[in-house]
């Protein structure tokens, strides 16, 4: 597997962490222009799930730097006569690709791929991680709170099918903050510390809801009118949160189910501000994955 690949928030360590938050940081401000300084970075968006924003800022943040994005149409492509995953990027490898973004509905499904040469950049397996989806969520808290260390963050919803309550539990314990997970009891995971929204409400710094995720057969024997008074983001609750604090959600929202469709936009939300920031992270996670440090005043 090639070092600069990116595949779980296990691999990184606290100091990876903060380059990467850093170098994002960066791309937004001083080095907004900054591209990578080679002649050719093929680069393959190989999705299998449906996405609209980590594939489409994934292509933002390619073009961005310079590289030249190719959209691997699957179901135009050798996968439809049984050629297999492996096969599959070995094939883009060959051809010439210098790296390779893969979304996949299999846990975990980089562990087939130990014999690929380019860097592999994991834009969601399963139901186990979503890295740059972390974090992006940790560069919004970064840039609200001016650290993680510490935050009190309650991650609510469908915590069992959720690969990205598995990434920002993995990094936000490694940063400091304290995380707790609401939600219907039948979405209860294990190691997860569960709570009550409505106990931890007043006392959050950040409240994050998840999507009920029916392709992934999570369901409750609600109404969303009931969801939403019983587990959802309210106005009720929103009220009751402290004046510095945050909600934030993974995308796509369920209007009206897991967030009352008036708060998606109301000044406590950072719904948008993710999203742009998925850019900023993705741009920083290229850059790491050709290779190139994290940026000081000597490498501008
Ligand atoms: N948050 C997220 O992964 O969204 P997409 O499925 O639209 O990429």
């Amino acid at each position: 597997m090639n070092r600069y690949s990116l595949l779980s928030m296990k691999d990184l360590t606290k100091e990876d962490i903060l380059q990467i938050l850093d170098d994002a940081l960066l791309f937004g401000t001083e080095f907004k222009d900054w591209q990578l300084p080679c002649s050719k970075a093929l680069v393959a968006n190989l999705f299998f799930e449906a996405s609209t924003r980590t594939h489409y800022s994934f292509e933002s943040a390619e073009l961005q730097l310079g590289c030249k994005p190719a959209d691997i149409d699957v179901g135009k492509s050798s996968i439809t006569k049984g050629e297999t995953l492996y096969d599959t990027v070995k094939v883009l490898e060959s051809i010439g690709y210098d790296a390779v973004v893969i979304r996949h509905s299999q846990d975990a499904y980089y562990k087939e791929l130990e014999n690929i040469n380019i860097p592999i950049l994991n834009a969601g397996d399963g139901q186990g991680d979503h890295p740059t989806q972390c974090l992006l969520d940790l560069l919004t808290m970064y840039q609200e709170f001016g650290t993680l260390e510490g935050l009190k963050v309650v991650i609510c919803g469908d915590i069992l099918h959720s690969r990205v309550a598995a990434s920002d539990k993995e990094a936000l314990e490694k940063m400091g903050a304290e995380v707790r997970f609401a939600g219907p009891e039948i979405w209860r995971r294990e190691g997860f510390t569960p709570v009550e929204l409505d106990d931890v409400i007043e006392d959050a710094d950040v409240v994050m809801m998840l999507r009920i995720q029916k392709e992934r057969g999570s369901a409750v024997d609600m109404s969303d009118e009931e969801y939403l008074e019983r587990y959802g983001l309210n106005k009720t609750r929103y009220a009751r949160m402290k004046d510095t604090a945050i909600i934030m959600h993974p995308g796509p929202i369920n209007r009206g189910v897991e967030f009352d469709t008036d708060l998606v936009e109301a000044p406590k939300s950072r719904y948008f501000k993710q999203i742009q920031n998925g850019v900023l992270v993705r741009k920083a996670v290229l850059k790491r994955a050709f290779g190139f440090a994290p940026f000081t005043k000597e490498n501008a």
